[in-house]
């Protein structure tokens, strides 16, 4: 490889104040490692010395801590779409002294292509491999990088040994045309392939290489307890009765699951049903419960953005990669999250909610309709799209002090219209079309935690006869609650 070698401090020099990146990352998967690190140290020294320094972050989704969190601790951050998950960048975006924008993950690349977030100065990415010919072979995620590769002026890449080169076949790079000329996208099952294993662009733009050996930053999951166990298994058993009922065909339907302890919870209650057949995943991420279940036989072909797993199971991965390579397909997240897809192939999509109103509307993404979690990630492309749009949450928070079924959500990510399926704890939800009247009732009677039943009852109750039950000047008694006293049961409705 006949690219100039550079410090990571070397690389960072060359970046101005202004400047705006596309960083590879989706999740902690395939994130710059250590160039964010010398821009931070670099953001900081010209703070001191009185100078401004900021630039515009723009990934797959949210990184790990040595890209978001160093760099947001520096103050070094004007910028950044289209997620996060980091404490330090979002207590800034909260603060508003960060400017953040949540986006759909999957139109990210196309707002990227059009310029709607403006022009881009440099592609930061980790890859496992670069050819002099300007091959670049990514590690564990795709997420923007293709399209950042494609638009930015310059290029740098961070060369991480700690990735095996194994990982050639495991891409499957496909860019599709900008509208009017887009044609369809040719996937027509989850393990279907229709690109290439490696972003090709014009070498002259790759101004220098890094090298690093570091694995993803992604960290396991917490124990699993009896709450998010229970959630799992209901929303297993809807699925095996919706078989049984013949509204999900025998060999079944590609199942999309987002992040987090619920999700893995309701892949291993998947997993270890035995009258759910082998099943593909048309996903997002794929966590370490996949790589077990591709393992056992449960999962035949799982297609993601970006392969979130743990140090010990991305050396498995390594270890048998012509396997692994056979069931696990990684793709650009316009790709790996399109709408048009999943509406084709038919993905069963299972999401976590922050909070669910009496309508069926969900929250995914802010706390009292003001302060940002995460973002909406790619549930809404799922969202929208799936043939089955299911959410789960507890049916409580904060010790049962907050509830997630509320009388109206305080910040609206879906829509009744999109969202079929409520599973807590305590029960399912099937709002498939029913009217909301009874969505509200069967809300309260199967998902509500028994502590906030007669409250959600009596706003129903409450309610001037309409098309919705809704009361305005009640309908957000539960977040004022909350807001004023610490604790929703507090509810008080006009003459209570
Ligand atoms: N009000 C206030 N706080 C709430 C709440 C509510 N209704 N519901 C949950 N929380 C708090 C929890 O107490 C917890 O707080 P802590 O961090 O201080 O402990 C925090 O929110 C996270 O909740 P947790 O139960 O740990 O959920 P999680 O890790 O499964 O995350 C989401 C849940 C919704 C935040 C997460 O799934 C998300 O960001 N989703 C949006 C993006 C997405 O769906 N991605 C996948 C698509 S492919």
């Amino acid at each position: 490889m006949s690219y100039k070698r550079m410090t990571a401090e070397e690389a960072a020099s060359l970046i101005q104040n202004g400047e705006q990146i596309a960083f590879s990352g989706f999740t902690p998967a395939g994130a710059t490692k250590a160039i964010p690190k010398a821009i931070a140290a670099k953001a900081e020294a010209e703070h001191a010395a009185g100078r401004e320094f900021k630039i515009g972050v723009v990934t797959g989704a949210s990184t790990g801590d040595s890209c978001d969190g160093v760099l947001a601790r520096a103050e070094a951050i004007g910028y950044r779409a289209p997620y996060q998950s980091n404490a330090d960048l979002r207590g800034r975006a909260n603060k508003n002294t960060l400017k953040f924008t949540d986006l759909h993950l999957s139109m990210t690349p196309q707002y990227m292509n059009y310029g709607f977030m403006g022009g881009f100065d440099w592609a930061i990415v980790e890859a496992a491999d670069v050819s002099d010919s300007g091959e670049i072979l990514l590690t564990t995620s795709v997420g923007i990088a293709p399209t950042g590769l494609k638009l930015a002026k310059k290029v740098i890449i961070e060369l991480n040994s700690y990735h095996s080169k194994e990982l050639r076949g495991f891409h499957d790079i496909y860019e599709t045309a900008n509208p009017p000329r887009r044609r369809e996208i040719p996937i027509y099952a989850a393990g279907d392939r229709c690109g290439c294993e490696v972003v090709k662009i014009d070498p002259k733009k790759i101004v220098g290489i890094v090298e690093t050996n570091a694995p993803d930053e992604v960290k396991p999951f917490k124990a699993s307890d009896p709450i998010t166990e229970k959630i799992g298994q209901n929303v297993a058993d809807f699925l095996a009765a919706e078989m049984a009922a013949g509204r999900i065909p025998p060999e079944f339907l590609p199942i999309q699951s987002g992040v987090g302890n619920i999700a893995n919870a309701v892949l291993g209650g998947l997993g270890s049903n035995p009258e759910i057949p082998q099943f593909c995943m048309y996903s997002e991420v794929l966590q370490d419960s996949v790589i077990d279940l591709i393992e056992k036989g449960r999962i035949k072909h799982a297609s993601a953005t970006s392969l979130t797993v743990t140090p010990q199971k991305i050396q498995e991965i390594y270890s048998n990669p012509k396997f692994f390579r056979e069931h696990i397909v990684l793709r650009p997240q316009e790709i790996s999250n399109s709408p048009e897809v999943s509406r084709r192939i038919g993905v069963v999509s299972i999401n976590t909610a922050i909070e669910v109103d009496l309508s069926g509307n969900v929250n995914s993404s802010h706390i009292m309709g003001k302060n940002l979690m995460n973002g909406i990630g790619g549930s809404g492309d799922f969202t929208r799209a799936a043939y089955l749009s299911i959410y789960t949450c507890p049916s409580v928070a904060k010790g049962g002090l907050i509830s997630a079924i509320v009388p109206n959500v305080s910040h609206c990510d879906h829509n009744e219209h999109s969202v079929n399926i409520i599973a807590t704890e305590f029960g399912v939800a099937d709002l498939r079309c029913k009217t909301p009247y009874e969505r509200a009732e069967i809300l309260i009677e199967k998902c509500a935690h028994p502590d906030y039943k007669d409250l959600l009852r009596e706003f129903v109750r409450r309610a001037p006869v309409g098309h919705t039950p809704q009361t305005l000047a009640m309908a957000y008694a539960f977040h004022e609650a909350f807001v004023r006293d610490g604790d929703m049961r507090k509810a008080v409705f006009p003459n209570s």
